[in-house]
């Protein structure tokens, strides 16, 4: 694996998440324990003078609370593959089950955050959440987000992540 600068793969990165099935965030319990969700919205840019990452995590999630709990996270995308296991873990929960156990997740330490590396995916973002903002009704001002998204409430979270480390894990 190589480290990159953040922006080096974005394109394919976003042709991913949008089309091709989405990426794993990777966060982990105070003890270590690592926990994956399929993320279809992931953005990059800069704030505050530094690279930051934004997810958006509804608080249903069992990741919404490790991320509160650790504030670090690892954005870690395929590209192309592992159509299997991006649905897995876009729909189990980490409250029930180990999604590591389940699908032999093949792991490397992050270098910057307790959190995995997944090292079957192309690319990851290791990442130390600076800021979140909760979305709240009153601030979705379009009526067809709020009627898609948020019939039933449970509004996402933004999670800004400073990227401490990216990686191009085919290399
Ligand atoms: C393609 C895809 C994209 C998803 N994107 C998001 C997302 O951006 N934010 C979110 O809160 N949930 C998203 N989900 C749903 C979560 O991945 C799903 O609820 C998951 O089971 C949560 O796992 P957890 O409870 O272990 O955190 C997505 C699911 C799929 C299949």
């Amino acid at each position: 694996m190589k480290q990159v600068h953040p922006w080096e793969r974005f394109a394919e990165v976003q042709e991913q998440v949008l089309h091709g099935g989405g990426a794993f965030l990777v966060a982990a319990d105070a003890s270590g324990k690592p926990n994956a969700m399929t993320i279809g919205w992931f953005q990059l840019g800069t704030v505050w003078s530094r690279p930051v990452a934004h997810v958006l995590v509804r608080p249903s999630r069992y990741t919404h609370g490790l991320l509160r709990e650790t504030g670090e996270f690892v954005v870690a995308v395929p590209f192309g593959t592992m159509a299997e296991e991006l649905a897995f873990c876009g729909s189990q929960s980490g409250r029930d089950l180990d999604k590591f156990r389940e699908l032999g997740l093949r792991t490397a330490p992050g270098t910057a955050v307790r959190v995995p590396l997944l090292l079957d995916c192309s690319v990851a973002y290791e990442c130390r959440v600076v800021a979140r903002a909760e979305l709240r009704p009153e601030g979705i001002l379009d009526d067809g987000i709020q009627a898609r998204y948020y019939a039933r409430g449970d509004l996402h979270t933004l999670f800004l992540g400073e990227v401490l480390a990216a990686w191009d894990l085919t290399k």
